[in-house]
């Protein structure tokens, strides 16, 4: 696996924590200190497949491929208007491919767990092209009367273009049930039978546990993957992290024993897009001029499941 390309979109409506301390009792101090965010892009009249699709027509043209170069598309999506069709049959129509597509969700991990099935596609040859988009409204699955989480999240789209290639030197993904430190039930209709209780309620976190869960995985993920492929941790350009909450990158990157200049972030202007926020930071990287040819890369994530995620990649463009 190659990537080609990469693209992103956001949200118009940032909306800063000043804003917030409108309606909630919260403060820019509070926010910014545990978290690091200083705003978020939240959708207000854009649909999220607006974004997605934006994202995905960027990646192509950064790729410099058309959408009938598209052999396949996997979307990475927690939760969309629609349960069905899946958004990445939306976003095939609305960016005139013909290939067959995927939704999968793995949480904020989506990104890394929707490589390694491009990977095997393209290892077996049943596509040279894949389009991965990864497009998030955490925004509405939390309560915005919950101080707790809604200051964390915003929305928003990434997407990458792989080919067929050598790019991809090791992965590593896992998924440990634990559901009841972060979840979110979706609303379903009753029917004439239903006789259980059922209870419908906004995004649910325990956030210090997640917290702890996502600093000690994401660093036992990356130190495993730098042993398997002989590097050390100075041998990587970037630590493309899941972009939650900058206390946790910060954690992550002291256990590592990196520098500071090696692990990007923009948290704080965009809040945690879930699985959106790695290609949506390697977007920027890429159009910043940031990435060499040759660059490693580690790309490292977490999300409700609990899931990880986490790669090394050489940079090939
Ligand atoms: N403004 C002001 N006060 C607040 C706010 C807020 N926005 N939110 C919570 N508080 C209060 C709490 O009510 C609590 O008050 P109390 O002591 O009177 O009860 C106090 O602040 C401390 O609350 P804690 O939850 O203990 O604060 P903590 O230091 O743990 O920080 C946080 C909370 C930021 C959520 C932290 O636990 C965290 O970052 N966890 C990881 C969250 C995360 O990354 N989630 C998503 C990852 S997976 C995915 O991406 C889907």
């Amino acid at each position: 696996m190659k990537i080609i390309g990469t693209g992103s979109a956001h949200p118009k409506c940032a909306v800063t924590n000043e804003m917030l301390e409108k309606f909630l009792d919260t403060s820019d101090e509070w926010i910014t200190e545990r978290t690091g965010i200083k705003e978020r892009c939240v959708i207000s009249s854009e649909k999220l497949e607006d974004m997605a699709a934006l994202a995905a027509n960027r990646a192509l043209e950064n790729a410099g491929l058309t959408a009938a170069d598209i052999d396949f598309i996997i979307c990475s999506n927690v939760v969309n208007e629609y349960v069905t069709p899946a958004l990445s049959c939306i976003i095939q129509g609305m960016i005139g491919a013909t290939c067959p597509t995927v939704d999968i969700n793995a949480a904020c991990a989506g990104f890394v767990f929707a490589m390694d099935m491009a990977e095997d596609k393209l290892k077996c040859n049943k596509a040279k092209n894949i389009l991965i988009v990864c497009a998030e409204e955490p925004s509405r699955m939390v309560s915005w009367e919950n101080r707790s989480t809604c200051v964390l999240f915003g929305d928003g789209a990434g997407a990458a273009v792989v080919t067929q290639g050598d790019d991809l030197k090791a992965i590593r993904l896992t998924t440990s049930s634990l559901t009841e430190v972060l979840y979110y039930q979706r609303h379903l209709e009753p029917t004439p039978y239903i006789d259980k209780p059922e209870e419908f309620e906004p995004l649910v976190m325990k956030g210090r546990e997640v917290f702890k869960h996502a600093v000690t995985n994401s660093c036992r993920d990356i130190r495993k993957l730098l042993n398997e492929t002989g590097l050390e941790a100075t041998d990587i350009k970037y630590y493309v992290l899941h972009q939650a909450n900058r206390r946790i990158i910060d954690s992550i990157r002291n256990f590592l024993g990196v520098e500071e200049e090696r692990v990007p972030h923009n948290v704080e202007r965009y809040g945690n897009i879930s699985s959106a926020a790695l290609p949506a930071l390697l977007d920027e990287l890429n159009r910043a001029g940031k990435l060499q040819k040759g660059d490693k890369l580690v790309f490292s994530a977490f999300g409700a499941g609990f899931t990880t995620a986490a790669c090394v990649i050489e940079w090939g463009i």
